[in-house]
């Protein structure tokens, strides 16, 4: 038997229904894609984080957070490349007090004598409380997910970015500072957000897509070159939230609309035979010129790394906030992982 059989029952269940399975006590235990994060929890997270960058201001809190989930032991398998995923988790696991052991390259596991993935997964699994997957798969680690609780293993799963599929602790860190910037201003509610680049494969943008569309009266804006438009799964979504979406091919249209924009590079890694290397897109770029048509108060975003999309220049506009999102990313995953471990009464009666 392989287990591949067993869970493409399991995938032609409902999303809602497989969303169930990775819930303790009505609470989310693993993390999967981004519709799992209803409005409360996301207040939960978006609290729970300005208690932890709080906290760990003085010499006095980083070492309480240290002892919360000690000796708990966090696993980071990122068989993709990472720099800021990789790193912001590394960093919140050891904020908060979790011993880290890192799988980067399955080459030099025993993948190559012939171990299955799913074997060398439940290897790790016996040393780790939670892992974070970063892998080319898309669902990969929603299937390992469902095999540990299969074995009995207790042991959370925790989406680090699946392929071309989901990034949903980036959707996370996303909706952080986006919070962040438009608390005073309303809310995330009721603004307009324009998407550019590739919103057909990434991933990124894919989970933020589905987190917004729960919060009420907001449009979007999908700017891309038709072959990296939106796909079906979106476009269905966006439609059953009834969130009124505008598609084109011109940035300089909706840069004076928009209050937050979200730039993305090309996915050009998922190409067969490297045709998008060869794609101009400079159309879809954020030069000075072009910020210029952005209203004053307004955000830009993007979940890095960067090529040309924006250029340096704009680094210094107070409107760029992507520096801000990958500070935000350690805190947002240190409070995740106290929330997964449900550490936030502790967190509480230190902040009292
Ligand atoms: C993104 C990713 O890996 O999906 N980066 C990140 O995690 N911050 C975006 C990208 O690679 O373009």
């Amino acid at each position: 038997m392989h287990w591949l059989d067993t869970f493409q029952d399991y995938l032609n269940r409902p999303l809602r229904e497989r969303l169930t399975y990775y819930q303790k006590d009505g609470r989310i235990s693993d993390i999967m894609v981004s519709q799992q994060f209803s409005l409360d929890f996301l207040q939960t997270i978006f609290d729970l984080t300005d208690q932890v960058r709080e906290i760990e201001k003085t010499q006095k809190g980083a070492k309480f957070l240290t002892t919360l989930l000690h000796p708990k032991r966090g696993m980071l398998y990122f068989t993709q490349p990472s720099t800021r995923t990789f790193l912001s988790f590394t960093n919140a696991m050891q904020m908060v007090g979790l011993m880290v052991s890192e799988v980067r390259d399955p080459s030099l596991s025993s993948e190559i004598k012939g171990e299955t993935i799913e074997d060398g997964l439940r290897v790790i699994g016996k040393y780790s409380d939670v892992i974070v997957m970063r892998t080319p798969q898309p669902g990969l680690s929603e299937y390992i997910a469902y095999l540990m609780k299969q074995w009995g293993e207790d042991i959370l799963i925790i989406n680090g970015g699946s392929g071309q599929d989901q990034h949903p602790t980036q959707a996370l860190l996303d909706a952080y500072t986006i919070h962040q910037f438009f608390k005073e201003r309303g809310g995330i509610s009721g603004k307009k957000y324009g998407f550019v680049g590739d919103l057909w494969r990434g991933r990124a943008a894919r989970s933020l897509v589905y987190l917004l569309s729960q919060f009420d009266n907001i449009e979007m804006f999908m700017v891309a070159p038709e072959k990296f438009q939106i796909g079906v799964d979106l476009q269905e979504h966006l439609e059953k939230f009834k969130i009124p979406v505008q598609t084109t091919t011109s940035l300089k249209e909706v840069l004076p609309v928009i209050d937050c924009l979200y730039m993305t590079r090309v996915q050009d890694e998922y190409d067969q035979l490297s045709e998008s290397k060869q794609f101009d897109d400079s159309e879809f770029h954020l030069t000075p010129e072009r910020v210029a048509l952005m209203k004053q108060e307004s955000m830009i975003m993007h979940p890095l790394p960067r090529r040309q999309e924006i250029d340096t220049a704009i680094d210094f506009d107070p409107r760029a906030k992507y520096w801000q999102q990958v500070s935000n990313g350690m805190y947002v995953r240190a409070a995740l992982l106290l929330y997964l471990f449900q550490q936030e009464k502790e967190l509480q009666a230190f902040s009292q």
